[in-house]
This record gives structure tokens, sequence and C-alpha cells, in this order.
């Protein structure tokens, strides 16, 4: 049963302020939901950062719990495909923006937003990938079924040094691809040649102006930088490659010509990991334990709690991820 009290890191609007910090919440505050979850571990996302901002514009109700991503123990189902002392993994759809997230130490969700734990990953294990882990393995899910293989060429990634960058190029370089990082982090490049990177290009680079085409590079990539990386990304792949679209660290603008699509059969693979339906939810999570699971999953891993992740939520706005922060949020 949840406690009449508990913990929980809450942001706010009062009196036209923006307040935030740790709280104390009880059950009646939370919204409806099937299943009941005593949290053990959350993580820090792009969009948590956001939430916790004045101006983020990605929370959508206040008081609001934010954190996107949540794993932990069911205390109470109502739902027959979950039951009590399960372990099991929530993230996206209204989490942390739209109603309470998993900066708490209880929560309340609906069941078919939960995804059971999938052997062979432990709830911190799960909390290390999140959203960014999770939309990493989207992302190359997608790359693959556009047709990439490795051998077919080198594959981009950018913002490499971040969650879903340091994710998606772990995967990558398992699988077997010849990966190249991007990163604005020249103290890094040790850590991502450690990841699997086969080599660089600085932030620099992909950011300046270039011609509407230019040498073909790239069978694939994975962006999550957008605007300044998406155009260099757009001209320099090959012939029929793809970049899955993940992000805007840099920015939400593109500006670029057809050339890429007319000329090069270029395709820009949407991902949203947030509305995913459930089903194909939970087959991602199955290969992230299996044939996606980052061979170094867990290694660059900062761990936080409700009292210390205020740092963190700032550091990741302002580009300074190196790997992912977890949350550890029960005791
Ligand atoms: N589509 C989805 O469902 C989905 C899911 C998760 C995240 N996202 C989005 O993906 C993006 C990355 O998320 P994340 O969790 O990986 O964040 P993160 O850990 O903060 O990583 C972002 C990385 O982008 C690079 N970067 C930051 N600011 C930049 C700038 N101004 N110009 C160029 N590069 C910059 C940095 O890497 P380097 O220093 O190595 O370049 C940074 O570490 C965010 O926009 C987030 O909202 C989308």
């Amino acid at each position: 049963m949840i406690p009449e009290s508990f913990r929980a890191y809450v942001v706010d609007r009062r009196g036209g302020e923006f307040v935030r910090g740790l709280g104390v919440l009880t059950p009646d505050s939370l919204p409806a939901g099937d299943v009941d979850v005593e949290v053990a571990w959350s993580s820090v996302n792009y969009k948590d950062g956001l939430a916790a901002t004045a101006d983020g514009k990605v929370a959508r109700s206040w008081p609001l719990v934010p954190g996107i991503d949540l794993a932990g123990t069911v205390i109470r189902s109502g739902h027959p495909s979950f039951v009590v002392g399960s372990a099991v993994i929530a993230h996206g759809y209204d989490l942390g923006v739209g109603r309470h997230g998993g900066f708490a130490e209880f929560t309340r969700v609906p069941a078919d937003w939960i995804v059971p734990l999938p052997r062979g990953l432990s709830l911190r294990d799960a909390m290390a990938l999140g959203t960014a882990g999770f939309t990493a393995a989207l992302s190359v899910a997608a790359l693959e079924a556009h047709g990439l293989e490795p051998g077919t060429g080198p594959v981009l990634v950018t913002g490499a040094s971040g969650g879903v960058g340091s994710t998606a190029l772990d995967i990558l370089a398992g699988l077997g691809y010849e990966v190249w990082a991007a990163t604005g982090k020249g103290d890094e490049h040790e850590w991502l040649r450690g990841l699997g990177a086969a080599g660089f290009l600085n932030r620099e680079e992909i950011a300046a102006d270039g011609r509407p085409l230019e040498t073909e590079r790239w069978a694939g990539a994975v962006d999550s930088v957008g605007a300044a990386a998406l155009p260099f990304i757009l001209r320099t792949l090959r012939r029929g490659g793809a970049v899955a679209v993940c992000g805007n660290a840099s920015g939400p603008a593109l500006v670029t010509t057809v050339f890429p699509f007319i000329l090069r059969g270029a395709s820009i693979l949407g991902i949203d990991s947030a509305y995913l339906p459930i089903a194909k939810r939970r087959r991602i999570w199955e290969r992230l334990a299996t044939d996606l699971r980052p061979k170094s999953l867990g290694r660059r891993v900062t761990e936080v709690t409700l009292e210390t992740l205020e740092p963190a939520l700032d550091a990741i706005l302002a580009g300074g991820a190196r790997g992912r922060w977890v949350v550890r949020v029960g005791g």
C-alpha cells in the first residue's frame, strides 16, 4: 500500500513564480491508474531538464513530479497482467510532463503503459538505459528496417557523448557497424573510442554551412542534435541512406534543400519514443535485453538521488551530459 506520505521532487507554478524542490506527497495526489508502483530507480533525460525549468514548454500540469522514466515493483494491481511483486518499467506517454512521473517514491500508472522488466536487466540497468537508451534502440531498429546492415557503410551518431548518442554508438558498434561519433567534447574521444567509435567529427565541422550535396559518406545516421547537424547529415548521406531523427539538442529548425531526397533517395526516419504503441515498446525492451543490449551498459552512469538530482537537470540542458544519470529513488 502507498504510505500516508512519501517523498517526491516537485515543480510548480505558484503566484506566477516557478518553484522546484523536494516535497512530500500523499496518495490522493496521485492520478488514476490500474497499477501502484514503488519506484526504485528513475533517470535524468533532456525532457526532465525541460520540465524542471520555467520556460521548458514540456510540462502540461502543475504541481508536477517530473521523471519520464521509472522502474520499480508493483505493490497494487487492478490488472491481470501485473501481479504484486513484479518488476516493471514505465516511461513516456504523459509521465513526468502531463501527470506525475518517476521522481517520487510511489506512483500510479495505467496498465497499458507498463513494460514487464525483461529477463537479463536489473531495475537499475533499465534506468541506465531509460528513455535515452530506448530511443537509441528504436533508432537502430528503424535504420535496420530501412535496410541498414553491418558492412553497408559507416554510420554517424551525433551528440555522441549524450544519453541517446552514447547508447546508439554502443549498440551499433556491438552489432558490427563502423560508427563515427560527432561530439562537441574533444576530451571524451577516449571514452567514445572505448564504446566502439571508429572515427570522430567535431561539432563545428558538422554545424558549418556546405554545398547542397557533398561527398557521400554515411550509410545511415542517428541524430539527436537536430538544427546544426541534420542538414550536414542529409548532404553527406550515401545514395539510399537514412537518418533516424530523434532529437533537437541544438534546436528545432531544419534548413535543407530537396536534393538529398530527389538526387540520392535519402530518407528521414522520424523517431517518437513517447507515444510508441505498447506492444512495439515491449518488443524493443526485449531487444535491449538481448541483441540490442549495449556492451558497456551501466559503465558510464552517474548516480544521484531525489535530494541531489537538481544539478543534473540543469547540466543536461547545458549540453553537459556524459553518459547517463540514474536516480536512486527507493531506499
Ligand atoms: N524522439 C524521442 O522520442 C526522444 C527521446 C529521448 C530524447 N530525445 C531528444 O534527443 C535529444 C538528446 O537527448 P539526450 O537524452 O541524449 O540528451 P543529452 O544526454 O543531453 O545529450 C545531448 C547531446 O547533444 C549534444 N549537444 C548538446 N547541445 C548541443 C548543441 N547546442 N549543439 C550541438 N550538440 C549539442 C551533446 O553531445 P556532444 O557534446 O557529444 O556533442 C549532448 O551531450 C534531446 O533533444 C531530447 O529531447 C528525443
